[in-house]
């Protein structure tokens, strides 16, 4: 798919829609971006649904994964040692993922002052890479470690696992385990937290690259919209939030966002 026609214009379509995304940012107090994993398919990072998605080739893993972690840490542990994943695909595009201008779009709208607040779905720390700072990540990230008591959070690298399964070194109870989110876990209470008050402040919310599928986070735009904000989506294909959205750009967050940058930077 191309932005642009032969001559270079946008479609009009596509042009009257970042240039109303823009004034609706303008116009609004506290905007929040909901973060999917389509934001960073132009990083490489293969999406979960869809013709080429990971769980479309795969299979999801079941809800009883975190179950399993709970039933026998210890060997979980070790699994994760032996780096058994099923998912290799996604554990080395990851490994290699660079953020795309969509994450620096972000990243810029927030130094702008006109993005209050990311909630990423996506726990490849490459909103952090780009530069943003208020960052909730509800599915956790793949770079830290996390106590299922406490959470309290550790970069995994240097983190010591010379003991299986890791005890937590803070509140001495819980079991450490990767900080991303299984099926079956519940969200951690402090990042849910944030993203509960997130949504209260939000007045405008943009949903970038979420099949806006999977609760609580799908949830999030629907009270936003119910408390009288509005919703601006940006993704490629329709999602069940489509008809709730003031605006939609139909197209890949990494080709148009800058775009909105732009025109709210000549506005
Ligand atoms: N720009 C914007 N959107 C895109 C792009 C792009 N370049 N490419 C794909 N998309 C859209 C797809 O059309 C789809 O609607 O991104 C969405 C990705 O949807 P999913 O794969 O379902 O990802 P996500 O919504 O993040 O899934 C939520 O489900 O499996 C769990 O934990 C996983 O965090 C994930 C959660």
């Amino acid at each position: 798919m191309t932005l642009r026609e032969p001559e270079g214009e946008l479609g009009e379509a596509l042009e009257r829609a970042i240039d109303e995304a823009a004034r609706l940012i303008g116009a609004s107090r506290h905007v929040v971006a909901l973060v999917g994993a389509g934001l960073s398919a132009e990083s490489g990072v293969p999406t979960f649904r869809g013709p080429e998605g990971l769980w479309t080739k795969h299979r999801e893993p079941d809800l009883r994964d975190y179950e399993r972690f709970v039933e026998d840490p210890k060997r979980w542990w070790e699994l994760r040692q032996e780096r058994a994943s099923r998912f290799a695909e996604l554990a080395q595009a990851l490994e290699t993922a660079v953020p795309n201008p969509g994450h620096f779009a972000l990243r810029d709208l927030e130094e702008m002052g006109r993005l209050q607040h990311i909630i990423t779905q996506n726990i490849d720390n490459l909103h952090q890479i780009a530069g943003s700072q208020a960052v909730t990540e509800i599915h956790g990230n793949r770079t830290k470690l996390r106590c299922v008591v406490c959470n309290h959070r550790w970069p995994l690298e240097g983190f010591p696992l010379d003991e299986l399964p890791p005890k937590c070194p803070d509140c001495k109870s819980g079991i450490v385990k990767g900080d991303t989110v299984m099926f079956g876990e519940p969200i951690p209470r402090d990042a849910l937290d944030e993203c509960i008050s997130q949504s209260r402040m939000c007045d405008c919310m943009l949903l970038i690259g979420t099949s806006a599928v999977v609760y609580p986070a799908a949830g999030f735009p629907v009270d936003v919209k119910s408390s009288g904000g509005t919703l601006i989506e940006v993704n490629p294909t329709p999602t069940p939030l489509t008809e709730l959205c003031e605006v939609v750009i139909r197209a890949p967050a990494g080709e148009t966002l800058p775009l909105v940058v732009q025109k709210l930077r000549a506005s």
